[in-house]
C-alpha cells in the first residue's frame, strides 16, 4: 500500500470510527439511563421514560373521559386526592380551575405560581415547559378546558415534574462527550503511531545505510521491506550501492592493470635494451671476431630494437587515439581482395609459429567498404597476434569469415586457442585490461591491443565484439560500412 493510500485510509478511519462509536455509545447510554428511572426517584412501578410518557397519556385521557361523563367530579376532593395518588407514580400533579380561581392544586405542586403561568380558558396551545421556584423545578403542563354543569368555565391541568428527566439528559450528555473525547484520543493516537512507525522506521534504516555507504562499507543489503514509496527508495538505494560497488571494483581493477602495465613496460623495455647493451659491449670489446659473428650480433641488436620500438609505438598510438590526434585516410577498398592479401602476408610469419590461417571468401563478389588500409591492418594484426599468443593447441588454426549484411560487412576471426573466461569477456576491449593477468605475464603485452583495435573500428563507424568458449577458442568480430 502506498503512503498516500495509507494516509487516506487512516483519515477515513479517524473519521468513521468515532462517528459510529459515538452513535453506539449514545444509544447504549440512553438505554441505560432512560430505562432505570427508579434509580433517579422518578417512578415507583414504571421504570422507563417511554413507559412514563404512555402512563401520563393514559392518565390524562382518563381525566378527559371523566370530564365528559360528569365534569362536576372535579369538585370532589376525594376523587382528586385519589387521582393525586395515581399521578405520583409519574411525578405529576393536577390543578383544577373554576372560572378564574384555582380550586384544587396537588400538594406536590406547592409553590407553583398558578396566576403567573396558567394559560387562560381557551388559550392553551400545546404542552409547554414552565419553570418555578427560581427555575429549579420544571414542569410540563397539559390543559383541558370544559364547562361545569352550572355553566362555569373549568380547566384542568396535568403538571409533570421533568426535573429528574433533565438531570438524566445532563448525565447522558456528559457520558457521551467523555466517551467521544476518549475515542478520538485513542483512535487518532493509535493510527498516528502506526503510520509514523511504518514511515519512520524504514527511514531510519535508510539513514543508517547512507551512513554506512559514507564510511565506505558497501557489503550489506538495505533491508527495507515495505511495499510503498519508501520500499522503492530502499530498492533504488540498494541498486545505487551495488553500482557503486561495481564501479569501485572496476576502478580497482584498472588501478591494478595500470600498475602492472607500468611494471610490464619497464620490464619489456628493459629486456631488449639490456640485450642491445650487452651485444654492443661485446662488439666494442672485440668479442665478435669473425664477420659472421658480427653479422649475427648486428641482427640480434636490430630485432631487439624493433621489439622496443613496437612497444613504444603501441603506447604512443594508444595515447594518440585516445586524444583523437590520429588522422585517418579513408578510401574505398574491396574487402575480399584486401583480406586475401592480408592472409598471404601473415601466412609466412604464422607458418613459423605453427599456426594455420585460412580465409574462405567462397568466391565472393568484390565487396566495397570504406576503410583506412593502414589502420585496418593494425586491427587485423592485433587480433591475429592475440590468437597466436594465447594459442595452447599443438595445431593452431585461425579461420577468417566474411558476411555481407544490409549496409555492412561482418568479419570474424576464429581461433582454437585457450579461450577467454566468461567473467573476463566483457572487459577485454577495455584499455589495460588483461584477463587472468597472472597467467598472462609470461606472454607479455600491454592490454592495449584490443582497445586500440576497438577505437580504430569505431572511427570506421563499426562495432567490435568477441565470443569465446574457455579451452576451445575465441572469435573476434568487427563490422565495416559498405559503400554504395
Ligand atoms: N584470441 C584470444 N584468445 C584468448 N584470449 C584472448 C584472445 N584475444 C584476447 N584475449 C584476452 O584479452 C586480453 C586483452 O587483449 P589485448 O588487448 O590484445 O591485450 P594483450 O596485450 O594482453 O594481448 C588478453 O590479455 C587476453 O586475456
Ligand atoms: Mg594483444
Amino acid at each position: 500500500m502506498s503512503i498516500k493510500t495509507r494516509l487516506v485510509f487512516s483519515y477515513l478511519v479517524m473519521l468513521l470510527i468515532p462517528v459510529i462509536m459515538t452513535i453506539v455509545i449514545a444509544h447504549l447510554a440512553g438505554d441505560y439511563y432512560f430505562n432505570d428511572l427508579q434509580k433517579y426517584g422518578v417512578g415507583h412501578s414504571i421504570t422507563t421514560v417511554k413507559g412514563a410518557l404512555i402512563e401520563r397519556e393514559n392518565q390524562f385521557s382518563q381525566i378527559k373521559n371523566t370530564l365528559l361523563q360528569s365534569p362536576d367530579k372535579l369538585l370532589d376532593t376525594n376523587y382528586l386526592k385519589q387521582l393525586d395518588e395515581q399521578l405520583r407514580n409519574i411525578s405529576s400533579g393536577i390543578i383544577v380551575r373554576k372560572d378564574n380561581s384555582v380550586i384544587y392544586m396537588s400538594p406536590k405542586l406547592e409553590g407553583f405560581e398558578s396566576d403567573k403561568y396558567l394559560p387562560e380558558f381557551g388559550r392553551f396551545v400545546q404542552d409547554m415547559p414552565v419553570s418555578f421556584k427560581g427555575g429549579d423545578n420544571r414542569l410540563i403542563l397539559s390543559q383541558q378546558d370544559f364547562y361545569f354543569t352550572n355553566g362555569s368555565k373549568g380547566s384542568v391541568f396535568l403538571a409533570t415534574d421533568i426535573h429528574p428527566l433533565l438531570s438524566l439528559f445532563r448525565r447522558l450528555s456528559i457520558t457521551v462527550a467523555v466517551a467521544v473525547i476518549v475515542i478520538l484520543v485513542l483512535i487518532n493516537g493509535v493510527l498516528t503511531y502506526i503510520i509514523a512507525r511504518r514511515i519512520i522506521n524504514p527511514l531510519r534504516k535508510l539513514k543508517d545505510s547512507a551512513n554506512k555507504i559514507k564510511e565506505g562499507d558497501l557489503d550489506f543489503d538495505v533491508d527495507v521491506e515495505s511495499k510503498d514509496e519508501i520500499g522503492e527508495l530502499g530498492l533504488a538505494f540498494n541498486e545505487m550501492r551495488m553500482r557503486l560497488k561495481g564501479s569501485l571494483e572496476l576502478q580497482h581493477q584498472y588501478e591494478n592493470n595500470r600498475r602492472e602495465l607500468l611494471s610490464n613496460i619497464s620490464h619489456d623495455l628493459r629486456t631488449p635494451i639490456t640485450a642491445i647493451k650487452g651485444y654492443v659491449e661485446g662488439i666494442r670489446d672485440g668479442v665478435a671476431g669473425s664477420p659472421e659473428k658480427m653479422k649475427r650480433y648486428i641482427n640480434t641488436i636490430y630485432s631487439k630494437a624493433v621489439d622496443a620500438d613496437r612497444l613504444i609505438e603501441e603506447l604512443f598510438l594508444y595515447s594518440k587515439l585516445e586524444l583523437s590526434k590520429l588522422e585517418f585516410k579513408f578510401s574505398e577498398i574491396d574487402i575480399v581482395k584486401y583480406l586475401e592479401d592480408c592472409m598471404e602476408e601473415l601466412q609466412f610469419d604464422l607458418e613459423k609459429r605453427r599456426v594455420e590461417i585460412a580465409f574462405n571468401s567462397g568466391g565472393a563478389e568484390p565487396l566495397k567498404v570504406r576503410a583506412d588500409v593502414q589502420q585496418l591492418k593494425r586491427v587485423i594484426i592485433n587480433i591475429v597476434e592475440n590468437s597466436v599468443k594465447y594459442m595452447d593447441k599443438e595445431k593452431g588454426r585461425i579461420d577468417i569469415e566474411l558476411n555481407a549484411e544490409d549496409g555492412r560487412v561482418v568479419i570474424a576471426f576464429r581461433d582454437n586457442g585457450q579461450g577467454i573466461p566468461k567473467e573476463a569477456l566483457p572487459y577485454i576491449f577495455d584499455r589495460f585490461y588483461r584477463a587472468d593477468s597472472s597467467r598472462n605475464t609470461s606472454t607479455g603485452g600491454s592490454g592495449l591491443g584490443l582497445s586500440i583495435a576497438d577505437m580504430i573500428i569505431k572511427e570506421h563507424g563499426g562495432t567490435m565484439w568477441a565470443e569465446s568458449a574457455e579451452g576451445q577458442g575465441t572469435a573476434v568480430f568487427f563490422t565495416l560500412e559498405k559503400t554504395l
